[in-house]
């Protein structure tokens, strides 16, 4: 009997001890509970700024008496000479002087929106080969002809001083729903 109640109030000290494995814990660090950590606010950091639209086109204004010279022949034949410093790309001289010149990608030769045809065979000559990239989007480009370029991928040197480009009728942009007729 004696056996019986100790083994009864075993039991009941059992009952009213908490569990060591649902006792409260000492609350840690990152609980369930806790906010989430906060992230660095970056506009307080560092300041948001945005360049004007007219250093679009990173053309570089050529010196006095070091001008080269390009034409661009517009959709509607009207014709453009514009005088530019050595190594300014065609892209950039056409955006830069509002001509119609997509640039979709920005110049990466991933597109074929700054398809140009080389007016001259002469002057098509004189230019650094394409390469691979480019012949490569080149086949994409609307109205292909032997003298195309991307004008993203043409930089201006004393070689090519009084080059002329004729703009296509159209260009076809892959990224866009449709294709636009520039
Ligand atoms: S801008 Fe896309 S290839 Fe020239």
């Amino acid at each position: 009997m004696a056996a019986t109640s100790r083994s009864f109030a075993r039991a009941l000290r059992c009952l009213n001890t908490p569990s060591k494995s649902i006792a409260p814990s000492a609350p840690s660090s990152r609980s369930l509970f806790s906010p989430r950590p906060r992230l660095p606010n970056l506009a307080q950091s560092r300041a948001f700024s945005i360049t004007p639209l007219r250093l679009h086109g990173h053309i570089t204004p050529p010196k006095p008496g070091e001008e080269l010279h390009v034409t661009f022949i517009d959709k509607e034949n009207h014709e453009h000479t514009i005088a530019v410093s050595a190594g300014d790309n065609l892209l950039d001289v056409a955006q830069a002087n509002d001509l119609e010149m997509e640039g979709a990608c920005g110049g990466s030769c991933a597109c074929s929106t700054c398809h140009v045809i080389v007016t001259d065979e002469a002057m098509y000559d004189r230019m650094p080969e394409p390469e691979d990239d480019e012949n490569d989007m080149l086949d994409l480009a609307f109205g292909l002809t032997e003298t195309s370029r991307l004008g993203c991928q043409v930089a201006m040197t004393k070689e090519l001083d009084g080059l002329r480009v004729k703009l296509p009728s159209m260009t076809r942009n892959l990224q866009a729903s449709d294709f636009g007729s520039k």
